[in-house]
């Protein structure tokens, strides 16, 4: 293992290469990380990069994109390439197209869980910790298509009351937390915060103490005078939140919580990346990343 981890740096040295990790990867991945955040997080990090020659984007295919277009003269690596994310292929340029048609007033908010096509044809993009703070910076009689997640997207319409049209997807993994885990964990833990990610129903979320991204859990357990949390989001989290605080306790809301996709990389596979001899180099066409920039933009504007 040691001699992997060596060869990782050295060859992070020769190519001068950051590595991003998405707090839902494999723990050996998150640890040789340079940088593990949320989505908007990583975002922020392959914009500002201004060192590195190459991104090897340890998450699913939606984040090495994103990375792609905010630093196009960057190489930008998935070391695995077919992880994907399942709610990020609900909604096809051409559907969406059609959903436009149907409210041709609204303005299209989309989920970063999307392609480069979505964004593209998308007014601002958004992520779970920053949607909330976007759509209150617009006029309560805008109406919004929002897509591709309806449960996000109903949980910006309840904080914000905007008349919002909401695409169906879903995030597996989140749907597949149920009220009779929440009920249990916290029948096991009675002293523990339950903190649940907005991709969750909303039967669940209102049973949580809290409902905020990845990146939101990690700053409110860092500032929490409390000292144990059940997490109800993909288990992968409970491995960042351990390490930037070894004293408090977490309990993930159940082991089958799982993102197939994050988890299907390893040291071995970022080693690859950096060799060359895997992962894939990610290119956005630039008549797409042209547009799609624009939404992403707009979103790191409306974030500050
Ligand atoms: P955040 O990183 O924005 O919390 O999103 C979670 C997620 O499901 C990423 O795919
Ligand atoms: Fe997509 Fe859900 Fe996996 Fe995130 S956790 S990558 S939203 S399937």
């Amino acid at each position: 293992m040691q001699s992997l981890i060596e060869k990782i740096t050295a060859l992070k040295k020769q190519r001068n290469a950051i590595i991003l990790s998405h707090t839902y990867q494999p723990g050996e991945i998150q640890d040789v990380a340079d940088y593990v955040g949320d989505s908007y997080g990583l975002s922020v990090k392959a914009a500002e990069e201004k060192r590195a020659d190459c991104i090897v984007f340890c998450g699913v295919r939606f984040m090495a994109e994103t990375a792609a277009i905010l630093s196009p003269q960057k190489e930008v690596i998935l070391p695995i390439p077919d992880a994907g994310c399942p709610m990020a292929d609900m909604i096809t340029a051409e559907e969406l197209v059609d959903f436009k048609k149907e409210h041709p007033d609204y303005l299209v908010m989309c989920y970063v869980n999307s392609t480069a096509e979505i964004k593209a044809l998308s007014d601002i993009c958004c992520t779970s910790s920053n949607a909330v703070k976007i759509a209150e910076q617009i006029p309560k009689e805008q109406g919004i298509i929002f897509v591709p997640d309806q449960y996000l997207g109903s949980w910006i319409q309840e904080k914000t009351g905007h008349t919002m049209a909401l695409w169906e997807g879903f995030c597996p993994t989140h749907l597949h937390i149920s009220p009779e885990m929440i009920a249990n964990a916290k029948k096991e833990h009675p002293e523990a915060v339950v903190l649940i990610h907005p991709e969750a129903p909303k039967e669940c979320r209102d049973l949580a103490d809290g409902v905020m991204s990845t990146g939101g859990m990690c700053s409110y357990v860092k500032e929490s005078s409390e000292n144990a949390f059940v997490i109800a989001t993909e288990i992968g989290i409970v491995h960042t939140l351990q390490r930037q605080n070894p004293e408090k306790k977490f309990y993930p809301i159940d082991s089958s919580v799982v993102c197939p996709n994050m988890k299907k990389g390893s040291l071995q596979s970022v080693c690859d990346a950096l060799e060359g001899t895997g992962g894939e180099v990610i290119t956005v066409p630039e008549a797409i990343a042209e547009k799609a920039i624009h939404s992403l933009q707009k979103m790191l504007e409306m974030s500050k």
